[in-house]
């Protein structure tokens, strides 16, 4: 008896002693899934997000705005910076920069023509090709995604965004967009198709305070599916672009921050996008309501991400208690980190199979000849009396103006800086016409002066007229004339020295849009547009010399008045008597 009893006594024990052992079933604490979840939906600013922040809020990303750069803005200081974050996060992060033409935060980096002067080329290869080069340098600074491009379908080009923009016709958009996006993303990094939607087809109205820039778009929906969305059918169709940024505007009074229709039921249901939508810099705060209500608002309208550059962790905190409090379903919580897991996957982040190119393509001689190429076919020729153009190369040159020895003028703004640079100091890379030009009188005996006082001894005076550079609501213009908003001040002075100079003039002008040239345009002999053409000015002299021809077409109808809103070509009430040159229109010289 006793025996058996030892015996179940001895089987008890060691049974107890085993389930004494046995693992724990690991309590998922279903609050900090959650939480971590939430974390993965926002987006800090590289400045006010810390490393050792990561390891409590597990971000999802970390983006650098225009002009954010590290300490050593080189390969290795961007590769640093970000391998810094990844080392910290528990799920990678990925990183976000507006390389919106050329890899523009990146000191050295190839500077292309900003977006309009690419329109004019109409040349969906070489789009391609420069989304290629652009990812590549982008890559191999570690970064994974780039706010670019910009599918606005420009209407009134005194918007300050207008140079961000392809043409005022959605047909070159989509088309050239798409090229972009095919060609970025073929490098492993991210596109985004932004602003959704109809950024560009704001109304300058006194009602809004004259604000183009995040205005208001009064459109009808066909009209704005037919040119505003259109681009976008094709980016996600064809392109299957990444990520998508919403616009700060809105339609018809409605913030597309809190368009459940347009972001939900069209972009998401219709087109069928699969990739993450971001919201734009802190623009969820332009909703009605607490920062509780603006999150509410713009996760349940259907946005993944919210770019929050500061107040991050508030954003995570609050988005946790709405979801806690049912305001915003778990399933919509579930549906966003999916989208924002899928890109990282597609990005190859979480098998760290991510690859960097090598960081000589930085600013290489083939990108270098290919921003050339993209500068020359940029080019559009308005006026060519007395078949001044093409120079001789041995022609004694006279240069006038703001524009002729200034690469901060010639790239506009999202260069270096947010709102661009007013000299070549921070551009070392860069190519100026002033340069161009001397090599090309240097080898074939030409001679080149910005002496004024030799005027008599030159046989032609280029005049290099420019704007200032400006980015987004910055270069909201009322007056567009060459001596109105955002035009460089020396303008002027270098206008009236030229009309006396009893020389062929030829002007090239340096700037994000048409401005307003049909009094001037009598005194030039030429006038060429050059659009904000960023770092190689070889390819103007290229063509101006007659190595190449022209071959750019506007890709913008170009006014005789300030009141833009009335010229476009989509505009099916546009007054013919306002428009100087029609869209579409460019000389040859032979
Ligand atoms: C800006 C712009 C957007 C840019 C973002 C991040 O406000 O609207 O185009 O991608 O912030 O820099």
């Amino acid at each position: 008896m006793i025996s058996h009893f030892k015996k179940w006594i001895s089987i008890l024990l060691t049974l107890t002693l085993i389930a004494g052992c046995a693992p724990k079933p690991i309590e998922v604490n279903e609050d900090e899934v959650l939480f971590k979840k939430i974390a993965q939906l926002v987006q800090a600013e590289r400045n006010n997000f810390a490393y050792v922040d990561s390891l409590e809020y597990t971000l999802g990303s970390v983006l650098s705005g225009g002009g954010s750069h590290p300490t050593s803005n080189n390969a290795a200081g961007w590769r640093n910076l970000v391998s810094q974050y990844q080392k910290q996060s528990p799920t990678p992060i990925i990183y976000g920069v507006d390389a919106v033409h050329g890899h523009n935060n990146l000191k050295g980096a190839t500077i292309f023509p900003h977006n309009i002067g690419l329109g004019a080329t109409q040349d969906e290869d070489l789009l391609y090709r420069i989304g290629v080069a652009t990812g590549k340098e982008v890559s191999a600074t570690g970064v994974h995604w780039n706010f670019a491009p910009t599918l606005a379908v420009a209407q009134d080009i005194r918007w300050g965004r207008t140079y961000e923009s392809y043409s005022e016709d959605h047909n070159i958009v989509s088309s050239l967009g798409l090229a972009y996006i095919k060609g970025l993303q073929s490098t492993g990094i991210a596109a985004t198709a932004k602003h959704f939607l109809a950024d560009g087809a704001t109304k300058f109205n006194p009602d809004s305070g004259y604000k183009l820039d995040q205005g208001d778009a009064p459109l009808d929906e066909e009209t704005l599916r037919r040119i505003h969305l259109y681009p976008y059918y094709e980016a996600i169709q064809e392109g299957e672009v990444l990520t998508v940024m919403i616009s700060y505007s809105s339609i018809n009074g409605e913030k597309l921050h809190g368009s459940k229709y347009w972001i939900t039921d069209v972009l998401k249901g219709e087109l069928g996008f699969k990739g993450l939508v971001i919201s734009d810099w802190e623009a969820i705060h332009q909703l009605e309501g607490s920062l509780y209500q603006q999150i509410v608002q713009s996760m349940n309208a259907g946005i993944d991400m919210l770019m929050q550059p500061f107040n991050w962790k508030s954003v995570v905190d609050t988005m946790f208690r709405a979801v806690k409090n049912n305001d915003i379903s778990r399933e919509r919580i579930d549906d966003a980190y999916e989208r924002v897991m899928y890109v990282k996957t597609q990005l190859g982040l979480l098998d760290n199979t991510f690859e960097m190119a090598n960081e000589s393509v930085i600013n290489s001689n083939e990108h270098k000849a290919l921003a050339r190429e993209a500068v020359a076919k940029s080019l559009v020729l308005l006026k060519n009396q007395n078949q001044v153009l093409p120079l001789q190369k041995t022609a004694k040159i006279l240069l006038i103006g703001p524009g002729i020895d200034n690469a901060g003028l010639a790239s506009g703004g999202w260069t270096f800086s947010w709102q661009g640079e007013n000299s070549s100091q921070n551009l070392p890379q860069a190519t100026t016409l002033k340069k161009a030009f001397e090599a090309v009188a240097s080898a074939h005996g030409g001679m080149i002066t910005t002496d004024r006082s030799k005027i008599n001894e030159v046989d032609v005076v280029i005049l290099a007229l420019a704007e200032l550079p400006y980015a987004e609501e910055v270069g909201d213009a009322t007056d567009l004339s060459l001596t109105g908003s955002m035009m460089h001040p020396d303008n002027q002075d270098a206008i009236n020295f030229a009309k006396t100079s009893n020389k062929p003039v030829v002007t090239i002008l340096t700037a994000g849009r048409p401005r307003l040239i049909h009094e001037e345009l009598k005194d030039w002999d030429a006038f060429v547009m050059a659009w904000l053409y960023g770092s190689e000015a070889a390819g103007i002299t290229d063509v101006l010399y007659g190595d190449l021809d022209f071959t750019g077409k506007l890709p913008f109808t170009w006014p005789k008045t300030s009141n833009t809103d009335v010229i476009s070509s989509q505009n099916s009430q546009r007054d013919v008597n306002q428009i100087l040159f029609d869209i579409g229109y460019g000389l040859k010289t032979r």
